[in-house]
Parts: C-alpha cells; structure tokens; sequence
C-alpha cells in the first residue's frame, strides 16, 4: 500500500464555519498527519491564529508578506511541502477566487502554486450553495481535478435549513484520508452504477416510487471513483450531490433507466445495479389528473424492463453485480436471484422499518458464485469501499491488493 501522505496543509477561509476547524485539526492529527494551517484575512475574523497554533503545534501562516516566515520557508516551499491540500471550510468567494486562479493572498497563492491534490469543503448559506454562479464554480474545480467534500444538509448558522453547511470534521478526514490513501484497485476501469428510485407516472400530478434515497448507490459510485474507475452514475431522483469527478445521467422512470444503462454500459467493464427500479409501471399514463369517482380505483400495472437481468445477458457483458433488498430470508432469496439474473455478485440487505431506508449506515452480505463474505453494520460510503474491494478482487484474483481472508470473506 501506498505510503499516506503526512503533511497536510490546512486552508481557513472566513466562513463561521471556521469555528469546527480547529477540530479539523485534531482529527487530522489523530490519524497521523502534520498539519500546518494557512489563514486567509477573514478567516481570523472567526477564529484566532493562536487557536490553531496550539492545535497544530506549528506557527499558522496568513500573509504573502511576513519577511520573517518567508524567510523561514517561502511560499513556494510551503507550496511544496504538502503532499496535499484542504481548504475547510471553504467560502463561496475562496471557490470563486480559487476558479479564477487568483493569487491575491497567501492561500490562493498556495493553491495555484502546489502540484498536490486539493480538497475543498465548501461551507455557506444553502442559497448561496445553489446559487449558479458557486455551482458553475465548483464543476469547474471539479473539472480540473479538485476533489469537493460535502456539503451536508441541515441546519445552517443563519436559522436556514439546507444543503451548504460543512462536514463534520471527523468526516472531512475520514474522506481526505481515505482519498489519499485508497488504492487504485480499479484504476483503467469503466463502471457504470445505478441508483436510487424510479417514479412511474400515473397522471401529470402522481407517480409510484418507493423509499430508496439513492445514499447506497452514490456511496458506491464515490468508491469505485476513489478507486480509480471512470464513472457513470445513472440517477433516479434523489436528494443528494453527486460524487465529485463523476458523470451523471439523470433519470425519472423504470423505462429511462433502462434505456440510459444499456446506452452506458456499452464497453463498460463493471455494471453495478443499486437503483431500486420499479418492477411494474402503469400500463397507461393518464393524459389528465384522474378525478375521484367511485370508492375503489383499479390500476393496471404491467411489467416494468428487468435492467440488470438485461444487462447481464448482454455479450459481451460487463462484470454485473446487483442488490437485492429483502424483508425476509435474506440468503436465500439473494442467492437464487444471483444464479437467476447470471449475476457475478449480489449485494444482499434487509429492509424494513429500521434499517435499509435512507440512513447512513447499513449492513451487507455478499453472495457470489462460489463464496460469500458479510459485512457488518457500517457506514454505507465504508461497506461501499469493502464492496468495491471486493469486485476488483473477483474480477482479477491475482491483482488485488488484499487476500480473501482481508476481506473477511469465506470460499463456500
Ligand atoms: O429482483 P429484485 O428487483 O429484488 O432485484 C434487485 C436488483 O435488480 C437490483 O440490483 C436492481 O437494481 C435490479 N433491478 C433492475 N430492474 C428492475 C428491477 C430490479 O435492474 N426492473
């Protein structure tokens, strides 16, 4: 494994947020790092300089011009001293700043000057995060490589509700880490995951959907990209950001989802079907909102494709892996749909009231020809990982990095 990298150097933008980046600093220390920490002006409106220095145990810097720390190490060589950098939190003016490759501060300067990788956790106000300006922005930071963590949803500094506060930061490491650690088991690959719900129109005003939140599927997704792949994420509607670095397809029905995974999958080398794709649709789409007559109403449903059973008769056809939610009897039903389907392998949950639905943590079985593995309670981005791991294992034995036993899995 490669080595991690030590030596972060930690951006504070002036965002109120900046009060949670002290323990940034902690948890980055937690986990082995030195980090040094890059103020902008506004930054220390929130939060004192000193307050970092005893976190960090180094010296923060703020300016271009302090003569006594650029002489103690230059700009350039701060630039060149990290091995990577993360700017948390990072306000919409940084982003703005850091897209038009300013170099009007220290940290901008750093930015522009580093060759290590740089991370952002944006932090702002929800409306400020959706604005198109911030979210032009941010593909474009996207685009060149800048890997964009968060934000969260929830409550917000100014009594808001929405999408644009930081990650926590225990989270911000956790990811920073992992992205700087994670190993490239499916570097060269083209995978292509499906997520979330499929809604099936009944009229203009109804639909039939179900209760997934697309969190498994998107998790996924960010794992095989952490890992290296080239990704396409076909997307139902959820209410999540996508991973970074990650091309999305948005689509509304079973009948789109269909025709956008077989158009993806086409010379694709993994398939990874986490949507939850409605099994039958309306047979007739109602030009008008139906009006309420009699007491009961019947509606005809027909069959809706079977994507990932189509997938998997494709030839050639990529390494197709599938999920199966169930209520009950959980190894049994997900190893009859894997020899049923052809599947590779077949991420198996239990759903119901408790677990499974749009929360952040789950638990999984794998099943696949010839052997299974379970993996424990977790959070769904960490069983994504270990799923991950475990495709670039059974598609190529020999080079994957970790044996079967790593994985905790057992060779039926
Ligand atoms: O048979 P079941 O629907 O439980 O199988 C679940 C798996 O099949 C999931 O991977 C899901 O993405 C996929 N599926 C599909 N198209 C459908 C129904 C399910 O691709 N119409």
């Amino acid at each position: 494994m490669a080595e991690t990298p030590r030596r972060i150097l930690l951006g504070v933008t002036g965002g109120i947020a900046a009060y949670k980046s002290p323990d940034v600093v902690r948890r980055l220390r937690e986990r082995g790092a030195e980090v040094q920490v890059v103020m902008t002006p506004s930054a220390r409106e929130f939060v004192a300089p000193l307050t970092f220095q005893a976190v960090s145990g180094r010296e923060v810097r703020e300016s271009l011009w302090d003569a006594a720390a650029e002489a103690a190490m230059g700009h350039i060589e701060l630039a060149r001293w990290a091995e990577a950098v993360l700017i948390a939190p990072a306000t919409a003016e940084f982003l703005a700043r850091l897209t038009h490759g300013r170099a009007d501060d220290l940290l901008a300067t750093l930015c522009l000057a580093t060759t290590a990788p740089v991370f952002v956790a944006p932090a702002m106000n929800r409306a400020m995060w959706a604005n198109p300006a911030t979210q032009d922005n941010v593909k474009i930071l996207q685009g060149r490589g800048i890997t964009v963590l968060g934000p969260a949803r929830g409550e917000q500094a100014c009594g808001e509700v929405g999408e644009g506060r930081m990650l926590e930061p225990a989270e911000i490491a956790e990811r920073l880490m992992q992205h700087l650690t994670c190993e490239p088991v499916l570097a060269g690959s083209r995978v292509v995951v499906s997520a979330g719900p499929t809604r099936e129109r009944i009229d203009p005003v109804r639909y039939i959907s179900n209760r997934s939140s697309g969190k498994m599927g998107y998790a996924v997704a960010q794992a095989a990209r952490e890992a290296g792949a080239d990704v396409v994420l076909v997307s139902g509607p959820v209410a999540l950001t996508p991973p970074s670095g990650v091309h999305v397809v948005r689509v509304e029905s079973a009948a789109e989802m269909h025709a956008a995974v077989l158009q993806a999958v086409n010379g694709a080398d993994v398939y990874i079907g986490a949507a939850a794709v409605a099994d039958y649709t309306p047979s007739v789409i109602h030009p008008q909102k139906l009006k309420k007559q009699a007491d009961t109403l019947t509606l005809e449903l027909v069959r809706a494709p079977d994507v990932l059973a189509e997938v998997a008769a494709l030839r050639p056809r990529p390494f197709v892996v599938g999920f199966a939610a169930e209520t009950e009897q959980l190894e049994a039903y997900a190893r009859s749909k894997l020899e049923r389907k052809a599947l590779d392998l077949i991420a198996a949950n239990l759903v119901g009231d408790e677990t499974g639905f749009d929360r952040d943590d789950n638990a999984l079985l794998l099943l696949w020809p010839g052997g299974q593995a379970t993996l424990p309670q977790d959070s769904k981005l960490s069983l994504a990982r270990q799923l991950v791991r475990r495709i670039a294992l059974l598609r190529s034995p020999e080079q994957a990095p970790a044996g079967r036993e790593a994985l905790g899995g057992s060779l039926a």
